[in-house]
């Protein structure tokens, strides 16, 4: 059993189409241990993507995840890192398989619907940056 985080990005939260994405990871044996709505400030967005902070798009991803709501969650099954950036496809939309998250709720590589962990190290990092251990059940 693995545990990763999932963010429901703004453009998503934006279309209405929160339930469909939730369905795509229960549908696929990932369990929500833990989820919630909340507005990033600048300072929790540039916090969260301090590893991007030297490329180019930093600035613009920080703008874009402040720009509205975003749903996290904590998915857990079997696989789950993998499996959650399976469900997602690539990070750029158009180069995301037909079936995936990201292929058929995403317009571009800035506002890609979802953001999955990479690993099971950043999960668990990722996790604890919006997570109580009492908020996970
Ligand atoms: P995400 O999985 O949330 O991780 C970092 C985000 O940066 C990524 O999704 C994209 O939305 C965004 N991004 C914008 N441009 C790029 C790029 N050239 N390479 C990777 N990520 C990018």
């Amino acid at each position: 059993m693995q545990q990763t985080l999932s963010i429901i990005k703004p453009d998503a939260v934006k279309k209405g189409v929160i339930g469909k994405i939730v369905d795509r990871f229960e549908s696929n044996r990932l369990r929500v241990a833990a989820m919630k709505k909340v507005r990033l400030s600048k300072c929790d967005a540039k916090a969260f993507y301090a590893v991007h902070s030297e490329r180019p798009f930093f600035n613009d991803l920080v703008d874009f995840m402040v720009s509205g709501p975003v749903v996290v969650m904590v998915l857990e099954g079997e696989n789950a890192v993998a499996k959650n950036r399976d469900l997602m496809g690539a990070t750029n939309p158009k180069e995301a398989a037909p079936g995936t998250i990201r292929a058929d709720f995403a317009d571009s590589i800035d506002a890609n619907a979802v953001h999955g962990s990479d690993s099971l190290e950043n999960a668990k990092n990722e996790i604890a940056f919006f997570f109580a251990t009492r908020e996970i059940c």
